[in-house]
């Protein structure tokens, strides 16, 4: 049934928040997908990497960032001495793939949302890298474009929040990459207390 999504997420343990949201059909994006992607890491991490949705390569394996975007973000996180299966929780706003990559529209972010809160609480990361305008606008409740709000720390439920661009931009704009690489930087300050 459309518009069912299980009650009491922010009470789920971390198992029952995945079968939650593989069973989710809280809205219509769960009649196009192939699998739901949850995320991947170690369900306790230092950092967080939050996305927008599952695109094509996540839809079929269930996994996500497994693609070109993917692999420019493993690259990065690999310079920052961080690996996804073990040192850092990546995730996505959506669990479910919008047909053709649309963007996600608002009414799924708001029934996505409170999955992705549940991780964070669970995670409970020390710093969260949010990739894109989507990541942003859903963590930050802000509008204001990504070259605006990097360069400084925001938070997410107490939570530190560094924002950047979304990789799948950075591999159109090659030129933007040492911004992206700043913002990592900045994250990684963060992580070993220097003064940002
Ligand atoms: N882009 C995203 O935002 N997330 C993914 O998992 C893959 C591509």
């Amino acid at each position: 049934v459309l518009g069912d999504r299980p009650a009491g997420i922010e009470s789920l343990d971390w198992e029952d928040l995945a079968q939650a949201v593989a069973g989710c059909r809280a809205c219509g994006l769960c009649e196009s997908r192939r699998n739901t992607v949850f995320g991947v890491g170690p369900a306790r991490a230092d950092w967080m990497v939050i996305g927008e949705a599952p695109g094509e390569n996540e839809d079929l394996q269930g996994e996500p960032f497994v693609g070109q975007a993917g692999k420019l973000l493993d690259n990065m996180l690999r310079a920052a001495g961080l690996d996804r299966r073990r040192n850092v929780y990546i995730a996505n706003v959506l669990k479910c793939r919008p047909p053709g990559n649309r963007n996600p529209e608002p009414q799924e972010v708001a029934q996505c949302e409170p999955f992705l809160r549940r991780q964070v609480a669970l995670v409970q990361p020390r710093v969260i890298l949010a990739m894109g305008r989507f990541a942003i606008q859903t963590l930050l409740q802000s509008q204001e474009p990504v070259g605006r709000l990097r360069g400084r720390v925001h938070r997410y439920e107490g939570v530190p929040v560094v924002v950047t661009y979304h990789p799948a931009y950075l591999l159109r704009n090659l030129q933007d990459k040492a911004k992206a690489w700043a913002d990592l930087c900045l994250a990684m300050d963060l992580m070993e207390g220097v003064d940002a």
